[in-house]
């Protein structure tokens, strides 16, 4: 297939958006306050930043310099790095594209939920009490039929393409994300108990500082940037040759930041708002109760004590969530769907069809044996998975890729780069930095 057939961002802005709207999920609303509260606040807040500057800004640069560079799906762009060693970077490309799908299959579940707790949130208003219920708890086909609902959502968007599709639902939602976020955080400060949450947030807390806390954060900041699954090689194999590269990637990765703070900001004083408000967050011995019970349960709890204003406050916060995971959803899906158009020369739709469902069987699959596979498919694909193939992927552009190569991709859209302090650090950074740090990961973890 042509190189000039594929799609394109059609501004650096679209793409920014995109990428960020990529990073930007249920990550840094559910997964960062989370780990935050549970963490130590600030501690841990400072810990992540430390992570996404030293480890995840670079390794970006590189998955996206790797897929503007080959201009094509993540098996080609990474057989165009390392000409040599075909097996290799198919086994990676393949590896990236398999897993990506299988974080899709438990997060169209996960975001399933998000949809019905959004449109169960929509009709408690109107006092549609049975369908609330169906809607909100948790039974085998209420998961499968939400993460179905979930699943057409992400496969409507991807089929339509990527400056149709991608481009223009990210550069849509990202904006009504921010402007939700600013108004229930506008809401939530006015609450009592709210300011215990935020001192929480950004006073540290030393006491819980511990190698696992730096593990848990350098994970987060892996998954939270779309890390090591090729779907940001897939986004910047869409990016055109003006677009400076390590400006761009530290703007996505400052708004990726940026709200996995806001979000910090918001859910922390609602926890204690909610606390206030009489429900449980905090067990017996002080430990946060788990997290799906944070999100799915604490929140709504909140707002259900909060009368109708809470009602309307529970769809808007849905409303944040559920765009958030789709931005996502999306750049998941393009991956094997970008593979499959391009190696085996089909149409968008027919990719988007067959591999949607496939992915949907995959997701049906961990819905009837929940049990069993959701929390291991999640382990197995981020705690491990992500990281091994980030770390191969930074290996190919750090110690395979011709560094006179890469500074010619570079250059375009950068062409002082020589000058600048980021080529005098980067290059040896990911061939030896990056590699030691996630190295380092596996031995604590
Ligand atoms: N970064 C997304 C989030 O924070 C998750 C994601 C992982 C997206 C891998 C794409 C690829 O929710």
């Amino acid at each position: 297939m042509a190189v000039s057939s594929r799609g394109h961002f059609s501004s650096r802005l679209g793409f920014i958006l995109a990428a960020a709207g990529s990073a930007v999920g249920l990550g840094n609303i559910w997964g960062f306050p989370t780990q935050a509260a549970s963490n130590g606040g600030a501690l841990f807040l400072i810990i992540y930043l430390l992570m996404v500057f030293l480890l995840a800004y670079p390794m970006l640069v590189a998955e996206l310099t790797v897929g503007r560079y080959g201009q094509s799906n993540p098996i080609r762009s990474l057989k165009s790095v390392w000409p040599n060693g075909k097996a290799g970077a198919i086994a990676v490309g393949v590896a990236g594209m398999v897993v990506v799908s299988l974080i899709l299959s438990f997060y169209a579940i996960v975001a399933g939920w998000l949809v019905g707790s959004f449109a169960g949130s929509g009709l408690e208003l109107v006092g549609a009490s049975d369908a609330v219920s169906w809607l909100t708890g948790f039974s085998t086909p209420r998961n499968l039929i939400l993460m179905v609902v979930f699943m057409l959502m992400t496969m409507y968007v991807v089929q339509s393409g990527v400056t149709d599709g991608i481009e223009k639902w990210s550069s849509r939602l990202m904006p009504i994300l921010f402007v939700l976020f600013v108004l229930l955080i506008g809401y939530i400060f006015t609450q009592p108990g709210a300011m215990e949450g935020l001192k929480m947030y950004l006073v540290p807390d030393f006491d819980h500082f511990s190698a696992e806390v730096v593990v848990s954060a350098m994970g987060q900041a892996f998954f939270s940037l779309s890390l090591g699954v090729c779907a940001m090689m897939v986004y910047g194999s869409y990016l055109n040759k003006e677009a400076n590269l390590p400006k761009t990637a530290a703007q996505v990765a400052c708004v990726d930041t940026g709200v996995a703070f806001i979000a910090g900001l918001l859910i922390l004083p609602a926890m204690f708002v909610a606390k206030h408000n009489g429900v449980e967050i905090f067990s017996d011995s002080g430990e946060l109760l788990s997290s799906d019970t944070l999100v799915f349960q604490v929140l709504p709890a909140m707002f259900h004590s909060m009368g109708t204003i809470g009602e309307l406050i529970s769809v808007l916060f849905f409303a944040v969530m559920l765009i958030a995971a789709l931005t996502s959803s999306i750049s998941m899906l393009e991956v094997p769907v970008a593979v499959a158009i391009e190696e085996l020369n089909q149409s968008r739709k027919l990719a988007v069809s067959w591999i949607g469902a496939i992915i949907m069987v995959i997701s049906g699959i961990i819905v009837f044996n929940f049990g069993d596979l959701f929390g291991l498919v999640i382990k197995l694909t981020t705690v491990y998975a992500q990281p091994i193939i980030g770390l191969f992927i930074t290996l190919i552009a750090g110690w395979v890729w011709h560094r006179n190569q890469v500074l010619k991709e570079l250059k375009q859209g950068y062409p002082e780069i020589e000058q600048g302090l980021f080529w005098k650090i980067w290059p040896t950074y990911v061939r030896v930095v990056c590699p030691i740090l996630m190295v380092m990961v596996f031995f604590f973890s």
